[in-house]
């Protein structure tokens, strides 16, 4: 070989290794996710793997409602979606930012167990890490970004533009920007709209539920698209080590927290490959080295749902307490014969569809899911009916039934064709008078969506329980029902 020959060869393989090396460290090197000191910031910021393959770029996340106001619901950024921020802290709850070759945004459990509160109009929103994220709009999200990425406007000089103002990018990372994660984010995000458009056809979810498992079978489960709903209003997840035994979620699919965590975390867009690396460190005990989903795991098992935030007359919860030992208590009394177990739906009579979603198929399916990694599922199943769920902070799990159909405790005790038809979900302001949040009014249909009770998976029906009891006995069992 000649040394020119040789000169141009190593010439050649410095700009391979190079062009390799610069593509690791731009598109794929992973740096460490923050660290959160306590479980809470941990579970409310922290990173569950999502943004990997599910992330967006950090600065085009940043800038979007900037640059599309006209696609939010109102002013206001990702808040006007009902994703609360918490002071000192960056993101969003419920969002987490994590390097992988360039920032990224995924979500977290937080998106969908955090809820918000306010006693008065005019009060700053109490956070409620754990609690169901009522007010938060998942759909929207999806359809804002859905809209982004469909719009004209989408493209590197605007993005980049309004990047400009926030950050100076380096010379070569605005190349990147501009001729590769600009397109390739639109291009993913359009793909995702296109994955994701069986959602069209059928009931909106609207504030504080989504469709939580048919994403899973159409997109990991690889099951065919059918026609089931699956809406389901959003749950809250404290207090669970007293729920050991329970079966969880409301079909009880399964019993094994683990594999509710674990499943979850892939539900949202974690991938195996982080699942299999955080599942290694299970079993460590120091938070910083400590496995994610362990730490949240631990944090769900032990937080406790907030009190009720107004007066209880204790006189009458007393006599209402009576009312619910003999009415109530054994499905949803702590340690009662059915408590936490499916209960069939012939005999709880409420919406079917979300329990049709879930199919023999879709249990096996997941089962065999994981086949050959060590935390391989085994524990999935269908229920036939819906779990008699605790009502450990039953106050803040309105709207209440598993598809969020009934507004108060006050419509709940109503026979089910007095319950309201249509209202509004997501305002965050609440209504001690009928013990729920407010669903109606100017305010409440500024802030949320409508609910119409005659869409498909939307009944209030079912669950009379109570319903023909006096009127005293009712004021009485609601106000031993905020003492949960
Ligand atoms: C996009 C929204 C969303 C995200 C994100 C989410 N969940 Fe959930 N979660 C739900 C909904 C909705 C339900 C009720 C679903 C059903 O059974 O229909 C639920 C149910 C649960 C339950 C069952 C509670 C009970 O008492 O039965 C647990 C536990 C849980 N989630 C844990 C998690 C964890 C841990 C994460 C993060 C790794 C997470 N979830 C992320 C929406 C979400
Ligand atoms: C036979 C068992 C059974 C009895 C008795 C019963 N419930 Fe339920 N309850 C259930 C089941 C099952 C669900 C979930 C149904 C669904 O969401 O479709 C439920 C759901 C609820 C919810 C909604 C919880 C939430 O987070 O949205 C409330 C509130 C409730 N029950 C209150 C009561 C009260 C009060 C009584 C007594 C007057 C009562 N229940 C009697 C089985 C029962």
């Amino acid at each position: 070989m000649t040394t020119r020959r040789l000169v141009l060869l190593i010439a050649l393989i410095v700009v391979i290794a190079g062009g390799a090396w610069f593509t690791y460290v731009e598109f794929f090197r992973e740096a460490p996710a923050p660290y959160f000191a306590s479980d809470e910031d941990h579970f409310l910021f922290g990173s569950i793997g999502t943004e990997a393959e599910q992330g967006v770029p950090y600065w085009i996340w940043l800038v979007l409602p900037r640059v599309f106001p006209d696609h939010l619901p109102r002013p206001g950024g990702y808040a006007a979606l009902g994703m609360p921020g918490k002071d000192g802290q960056e993101m969003p709850v419920g969002f987490s930012k994590v390097t992988v070759g360039f920032p990224r945004v995924g979500i977290n459990c937080a998106m969908c167990h955090t809820a918000t509160f306010r006693t008065r109009p005019d009060a700053v929103p109490t956070i409620v890490p754990a609690g169901p994220s009522h007010q938060t709009g998942e759909q929207e999200y999806l359809r804002f970004l859905f809209a982004c990425a469909s719009d004209p406007r989408f493209t590197a000089d605007t993005i980049l533009g309004e990047i400009a103002k926030n950050t100076r990018l380096s010379l070569v990372d605005r190349l990147v920007y501009r001729f590769v994660i600009v397109p390739q984010t639109r291009r993913a995000i359009l793909q995702l709209r296109d994955r994701d458009a069986w959602m069209d056809a059928r009931t909106d979810w609207g504030r504080g539920r989504i469709d939580p498992f048919n994403p899973v079978k159409f997109s990991i489960l690889k099951q065919p698209v059918d026609q089931t709903i699956g809406n389901s209003d959003m749950e809250p997840v404290w207090n669970l080590a007293r729920h050991t035994g329970y079966a969880f979620h409301w079909d009880g699919l399964n019993d094994t927290l683990q594999e509710v965590v674990l499943s979850s975390a892939l539900g949202d867009g974690a991938t195996m490959k982080w699942v299999d690396r955080d599942f290694a460190k299970w079993n460590a005990t120091d938070p910083r080295s400590m496995s994610s989903l362990r730490r949240i795991q631990n944090f769900i098992s032990q937080v406790q749902p907030p009190a009720y935030p107004f007066p209880i007359d204790q006189t009458l919860a007393a006599q209402g307490a009576a009312v619910f030992q003999s009415e109530c208590a054994p499905c949803h009394g702590p340690g009662g014969a059915r408590t936490g177990k499916v209960i069939p739906l012939a005999e709880i009579g409420t919406d079917r569809h979300r329990l049709d979603m879930w199919t023999p198929a879709s249990a096996a399916a997941y089962n065999a899911y994981g086949a050959g990694h060590a935390w391989q599922f085994s524990h999935f199943r269908t229920g036939g009916g819906y779990v008699a769920v605790p009502l450990d902070g039953l106050w803040l799990r309105a709207p209440y039934l598993h598809n969020g159909s009934v507004p108060t405790l006050t419509d709940l005790l109503e026979a089910s064709s007095a319950r309201p038809r249509s209202f509004w979900r997501g305002y965050d302001v609440y209504d001690p008078s009928r013990v729920g949040f407010i669903t109606t009014g100017p305010d409440a249909e500024r802030e949320g969506t409508a609910y119409d009770t005659t869409q498909p998976g939307n009944s209030p029906q079912g669950h009379e329980y109570g319903t023909t009891l006096s009127s005293d006995a009712k004021r009485a069992l609601i106000e031993y029902l905020k003492t949960l």
